[in-house]
């Protein structure tokens, strides 16, 4: 290793460098196609931005700039509850909210304060890798259930938890991103998420339910927030502010039954004391402003030209090399070659030669390790990047087949 090991916690041995992050060091700065990343295109970001800081900044500085409650300012909290029933999720009386530093934050206090090394984690295959490396690093073992078109295949679920308790054992947690899914763009049917939320009731495992795309899906769908259909509290619902105004604020939020979020807001104490102040003050007056909401609207026109441009060119280019997912919103689409390439194993050619970067599937499937799979991101590069970048990566598929 290096010549801290042996001071490094065990801890330590479960870290594991997101392969996203070590990709985007490598594209950084350099003449390459990324369609690797998840970045926000800045287009999106609201120029009134800045004079709603500098507003803040003049009449709430001692307020802004000071120290604020762990589980976030108070009339914040207030807002964020009532922004997330405005967008259809019904919350109950003894729901609370937290404010995170980030959903990635959310991710991380639940885990620290649900997850024991050795608990089962249900996940999808694919599932978002950061929250993978979580739950990985909490010591969870996972029981991958497969997606499709349509989300979680719960009939799966079903008779994984039927042989779980079997035996004698059963899952502590499932974690879910249902709408507008990372990496693939599914969206669970209203008859799977029902299904989903009455086996958390049989076998008694809570959920969490992760939430940063479905305010701006490209067409318009009919389901149900599975906090919405959930009577008994085991959700936890968790959003960002990151796709629908940006990501450099780092405010996410968590809602669930309070006696969770008061184990939340202990775990977070240690962590970080509290979230940004002045991200916060700048996020609640934006939403009160409106311009979330604009925000949402220009998220949906522009990713959703993006989405039909990464679509036209894979059929153009990969319509015998591959399938592909089709999102109904998000930032990607999962791309499985019909032949068995590892796409690890080409990436580093794929920067230095064709000057195109993806992410490597495998990491999306931390149980059954898909190896022939990539992640495309369409959210940040302009239209005609996104078809020469496919066309790329076809060349190169190309050239492999033939080797
Ligand atoms: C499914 C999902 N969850 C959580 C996050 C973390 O986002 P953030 O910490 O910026 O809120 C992301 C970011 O891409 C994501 O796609």
């Amino acid at each position: 290793m290096d010549g801290y090991s042996r001071f490094a916690s065990k801890r330590t041995t479960l870290f594991r460098a997101s392969e996203i992050r070590e990709l985007l060091k490598l594209t950084e700065g350099k003449d390459i196609i990324s369609l690797a990343g998840g970045l926000p295109d800045p287009r999106v970001f609201d120029e009134r931005l800045k004079d709603i800081t500098s507003r803040i900044l003049e009449d709430q500085r001692d307020l802004a700039l000071q120290y604020s409650p762990t589980a976030g300012v108070t009339e914040f909290r207030k807002t964020l509850i009532e922004f997330t029933r405005d967008k259809g999720v019904k919350l109950g009386p003894e729901d609370d909210v937290i404010v995170t530093t980030g959903s990635q934050e959310s991710l991380y206090l639940i885990a620290r304060v649900l997850v024991d090394p050795g608990d089962i984690v249900i996940i999808e295959e694919p599932t978002y890798l950061a929250a993978a490396n979580v739950f990985r690093e909490h010591g969870a073992v996972f029981k991958a259930i497969p997606i499709d078109h349509d989300g979680m295949k719960t009939e799966i679920l079903e008779e994984r938890l039927r042989q779980l308790k079997s035996e004698g054992k059963k899952p502590k947690l499932a974690y879910l991103v249902p709408t507008c899914q990372n990496p693939s763009g599914s969206t669970m049917t209203q008859e799977r998420r029902k299904h989903l939320i009455e086996l958390a009731e049989q076998y008694d495992f809570l959920i969490i339910e992760d939430d940063p795309y479905s305010f701006f899906t490209f067409e318009p769908l009919q389901f149900d927030y599975l906090k919405t259909l959930d009577p008994n509290y085991r959700v936890l619902y968790v959003s960002t502010f990151s796709k629908i105004l940006a990501p450099g604020l780092r405010i996410g939020w968590t809602i669930a039954h309070k006696d969770l979020v008061r184990y939340i807001e202990l775990a977070k104490q240690t962590v970080d004391l509290h979230s940004s102040t002045l991200s916060q003050y700048i996020a609640m007056e934006a939403i009160k402003k409106g311009i979330v909401e604009d925000t949402i609207e220009r998220a949906r026109i522009l990713y959703k030209e993006k989405r039909d441009a990464m679509m036209e060119a894979l059929e153009e280019h990969m319509s015998s090399l591959a399938t592909w997912t089709k999102p109904v919103g998000g930032f990607f689409t999962m791309v499985y070659l019909n032949v068995d390439l590892d796409t690890k194993a080409l990436v580093n050619e794929a920067v230095t030669k064709y000057k195109v970067a993806y992410v490597p599937g495998e990491s999306f499937f931390p149980v059954t390790k898909k190896k022939n799979t990539m992640r495309l991101n369409f959210s940040y590069p302009p239209p005609e990047k996104i078809r020469e970048g496919v066309k790329r990566i076809a060349t190169l598929v190309k050239e492999k087949i033939k080797a």
